[in-house]
C-alpha cells in the first residue's frame, strides 16, 4: 500500500488508536445490547461502557459530576442544542468573527427569524479576538457567548478564560471542536459553562460521536424528545441529565470507541499530545518560512495555535494589487508573477507526494473573511498525534517545490 501523509486532522483525525477500533469490536461482537433500556447482561454491560466513557470525558475536562456530560452525534448537533435550547426570544448573543459555520448558521437563523439579535466581535488579523471589545457589546439581554476556542482554518487558539473574565455572569458557550483532546481544558479553571465537543477529531474516537457537558444550575431544552429508557411511565420528558436530551438509542458502539480514544490521551496525558503536536507545527513552520512566494495565516507560533497552518501560494502583494495582504506571516518579499490557486495547491500534494490536506473555506466563511482569504480560502495543513517530523519534512519540501512550481 502507498504510503499517504494525512494532515486533514482538523476535518477528522486519522488513523484511530488500535483500542478505538478493538473496544468497537468488542461492542458489537460481545456486547450488542441497548444501554439503559432493559436489565439483562449485556444491556448492563453495555450501560457500563457508556458510563465508563463519560467517566473519562469528565476526567479529561474536570467535571465532577460524568452525568452532565451529554452524548449528541457530533459538535454541530451539540452546538445547535445550546443555541435553540438555551436561548429564549428577544435575548440577544454575543460570538466571533473567527467561527464555524456550525456557530454562526443555527444563530443567523434565528436572528433572521427575529427571535435573537447577534453582535460579532471582531478578531485581528491573525484571528485573535479583541477581548477588550466584549464589554461594550454586552446589553442588559445578553444571554449567551460563543467562542470559537481554536480556529480550524489557521489554528489561532482563544484565551477562554479571559473571554469569560469579559463576560462576566454571561454563560460562555466554548466550541472545543478543535481543542479538546489536544489542547488542555478544565471547566472549573476556565470557567466554562457548555462544553461543546465532537468525538472523532483529537479525542480520536469514530465519526458520529460527540458530546456537550453543561454546568449545574443551567437547563438546556431537548431538541427531540421520546425514549430514555428511564422513568417510562410518564409521558413527558425527564427533566434531569443526561437522559433529558438523550433521547432514542444513541450510537454505543461510536461511544466504546469513544471512550478508548479518551482513555488514550489520559493515557498519553493531554500535555503530552500538546507538546508533540507543538514540535510539529514549529517544525513546519521553520520548514515554510522561507518559501518565496507563500503567504502563511495564524499565530505563526506554536504556543498560540493548534496543529493547523494555513497557507496561500500567492505571495505578500503590494497595496493595490488584485489583493490586499491579509497574511501575517510569510517572511520573504518575492512576489509569485501568478498565484496557484488553493485547490489547484491541494490536488497537486495529493498527486504528486500524496500528501493530503483541505483546501477551501472549511466551513468557516467568516473566519476567512478576517484573515482577508476569502472567497478563495487557503491550504490548510493539520497534523494530529500520529504525525511525525518526518512528515514535516516531506511537507515541506513538497510545499517548496509547488511554490516553485518544480513538481513534475
Ligand atoms: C470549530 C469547529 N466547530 C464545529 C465543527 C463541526 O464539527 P462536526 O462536523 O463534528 O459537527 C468543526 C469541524 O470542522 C470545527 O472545526
Amino acid at each position: 500500500m502507498k504510503r499517504l501523509i494525512y494532515l486533514d486532522n482538523a476535518s477528522t483525525s486519522f488513523p484511530k488508536p488500535p483500542e478505538v477500533i478493538e473496544a468497537m469490536n468488542h461492542f458489537m461482537i460481545e456486547v450488542g445490547a441497548n444501554p439503559g433500556r432493559a436489565g439483562h447482561e449485556r444491556a448492563l454491560e453495555a450501560d457500563r461502557i457508556v458510563r465508563n466513557t463519560r467517566k473519562s470525558l469528565a476526567k479529561l475536562f474536570n467535571i465532577d459530576d460524568p452525568d452532565r456530560i451529554v452524548f449528541s452525534m457530533n459538535v454541530t448537533e451539540t452546538l445547535n442544542t445550546v443555541i435553540h435550547g438555551f436561548l429564549k426570544e428577544g435575548d440577544h448573543v454575543i460570538t466571533t468573527s473567527m467561527e464555524h459555520n456550525s456557530v454562526l448558521r443555527p444563530l443567523r437563523h434565528l436572528e433572521e427569524k427575529g427571535f435573537i439579535t447577534l453582535s460579532v466581535a471582531p478578531c485581528d488579523g491573525k484571528g485573535f479576538l479583541d477581548v477588550d471589545s466584549l464589554p461594550s457589546l454586552i446589553r442588559k439581554n445578553t444571554a449567551l457567548m460563543v467562542l470559537n476556542h481554536a480556529s480550524n482554518v489557521c489554528g489561532t487558539v482563544q484565551d477562554a478564560r479571559a473571554v469569560k473574565q469579559a463576560v462576566g455572569d454571561i454563560p460562555l458557550l466554548l466550541d472545543a471542536a478543535q481543542t479538546a483532546g489536544c489542547f488542555p481544558i478544565n471547566v472549573k479553571a476556565d470557567n466554562i459553562d457548555f462544553l461543546a465537543f465532537t468525538g472523532h477529531k483529537a479525542l480520536l474516537g469514530p465519526q458520529g460521536t460527540g458530546g456537550l457537558y453543561i454546568r449545574e444550575g443551567l437547563t438546556v431544552n431537548p431538541l427531540i424528545r421520546g425514549g430514555t429508557g428511564s422513568i417510562s411511565e410518564k409521558e413527558v420528558q425527564p427533566d434531569f441529565l443526561p437522559d433529558g436530551l438523550e433521547s432514542g438509542t444513541r450510537n454505543n458502539v461510536g461511544i466504546a470507541g469513544l471512550g478508548a480514544g479518551v482513555d488514550f490521551i489520559l493515557k498519553q496525558g493531554v500535555q503530552g499530545i500538546r507538546e508533540h503536536e507543538k514540535g510539529l507545527t514549529a517544525a513546519l513552520l521553520s520548514a515554510l518560512y522561507d518559501v518565496a512566494g507563500l503567504t502563511i495565516y495564524g499565530p505563526l507560533k506554536a504556543d498560540g495555535q493548534t496543529a493547523t497552518v494555513s497557507l496561500t501560494f500567492d505571495s505578500l502583494l503590494p497595496p493595490g494589487a488584485k489583493y490586499d495582504y491579509g497574511g501575517c506571516g510569510a517572511v520573504n518579499l518575492e512576489l509569485m508573477e501568478e498565484e496557484i490557486y488553493p485547490a489547484e495547491a491541494g490536488k497537486i500534494l495529493n498527486s504528486e507526494y500524496d500528501i493530503l490536506v483541505r483546501t477551501g473555506l472549511h466551513c468557516a466563511p467568516i473566519a476567512h473573511r478576517t484573515l482577508r482569504t476569502f472567497p478563495e480560502g487557503t491550504v490548510r495543513i493539520s497534523m494530529g498525534y500520529f504525525n511525525t517530523l518526518e512528515d514535516m519534512e516531506i511537507t515541506g519540501r513538497a510545499v517548496r517545490r509547488i511554490a516553485e512550481r518544480d513538481y513534475s
